[in-house]
């Protein structure tokens, strides 16, 4: 690593690796496959919202190698970078990886002893604004210090929103509905677009996963699908199933939501959404690109584009995000609505 130029740490779902430094365009200096994190040099900046392959955005500060399993505490005290002064908060992370796993009792019984000994050397204050303080375990022995931006970063340990499952949900995909609504919306943003008796269509709904999540919510749902929707959804009477192609199906009046997670190529649904929204059927959408090329940037790149120029063409102001979230494999997760709040 050359000290002179600025290093990231960037976390990622293992075996993305290459995709995340190509989207960065940053040199990777470390980027083993399925290891699930790498480090970058050589970009000043970077903006983690622009990262759809990044789970987190950190700068590294250093690394202590040979850390001795008796007395962490003193290498890593001793290793942290004279600037920031002080953080807002500690996170103790590991790759998202069967090893990582093993290394989280570790991080959990490690963390109080960490805060103490930062508090008593007034470097950790509980301020939300300052800048995070991440020590990463890629193994026990080897840690990485970095540090995040609160407005350039994603506020989950690990880069990973917890979620939890519905008993009653039609399909595990409930979950990344669920995921993509606590990562493209803050607190605020919930509040007002998820309101009970919104409306909604799902394209592509069976079994009903998705569906669900929006009912769960309070909205009304046209449910768009050939297969059949299972379980409680399939005679909830907040949602309406329509066997219909989901390519060609349009609501006769807009509605708050349109979502989609048909299997289709990328540029097919970024044309789809954006039909949509160029006729002013949906004010929001979350939908699904499936990504099983080789070429996933550039697939992602060149539909995230299309969508943003046909829009901008028509002077349509937009916020459009995608991120590749903790339930999606081959597949990226991308947000668009008109609304600038
Ligand atoms: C990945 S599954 C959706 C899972 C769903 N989001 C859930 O949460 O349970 C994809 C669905 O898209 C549907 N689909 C694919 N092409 C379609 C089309 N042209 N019109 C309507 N549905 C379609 C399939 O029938 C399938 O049920």
């Amino acid at each position: 690593m050359n000290p002179a130029l600025p290093s990231w740490l960037v976390y990622c779902r293992p075996g993305f690796e290459r995709d995340c430094a190509e989207e960065t365009q940053a040199k990777p200096v470390e980027a083993n496959e399925n290891s699930g994190y790498l480090v970058l040099q050589g970009k000043a900046k970077l903006s983690y919202k622009q990262l759809a392959f990044a789970r987190q955005l950190l700068r590294l500060h250093g690394e202590v190698n040979d850390l001795p399993e008796r007395d962490r505490l003193a290498p890593l005290l001793a290793a942290l970078p004279p600037e920031p002064q002080q953080f807002g908060a500690l996170y103790l992370e590991v790759p998202d990886t069967n090893d990582g796993k093993t290394l989280s009792g570790f991080t959990k019984r490690f963390q109080p002893l960490l805060e103490d000994a930062l508090r008593d050397a007034t470097r950790l204050v509980g301020d939300p604004c300052l800048p995070r303080l991440h020590i990463f375990f890629p193994s026990e022995n080897r840690a990485l210090i970095a540090s995040s931006d609160p407005h350039n970063s994603n506020d989950a340990l690990n880069g990973i929103h917890r979620v939890s499952m519905a008993s009653d949900a039609p399909s595990r995909s409930y979950l990344k509905l669920a995921e993509a609504f606590e990562v493209f919306l803050d607190k605020q943003e919930r509040a007002q677009w998820l309101k009970p008796h919104m409306t909604a269509v799902d394209l592509g709904a069976a079994p009903g996963g998705w569906t669900w999540q929006l009912v769960q919510r309070g909205l009304k749902v046209t449910a768009v699908d050939n297969g059949p929707l299972k379980g409680v959804a399939a005679s909830h009477p907040d949602i309406r199933h329509l066997r219909q192609d989901g390519f060609k199906f349009r609501p006769q009046r807009a509605v708050d939501w349109v979502v989609c997670d048909m299997v289709e190529q990328p540029q097919r649904v970024a044309t789809l959404v954006t039909e949509w929204f160029v006729g002013g059927l949906a004010t929001h959408a979350i939908f699904n690109l499936k990504l099983p090329m080789k070429k996933r940037v550039s697939a992602l790149q060149a539909a995230l584009d299309s969508i943003r120029s046909a829009l901008n063409h028509k002077g349509l102001r937009h916020r459009l995000e995608a991120k590749q979230l903790y339930h999606d494999r081959e597949e990226v997760t991308v947000f668009l609505t008109r609304s600038k709040r």
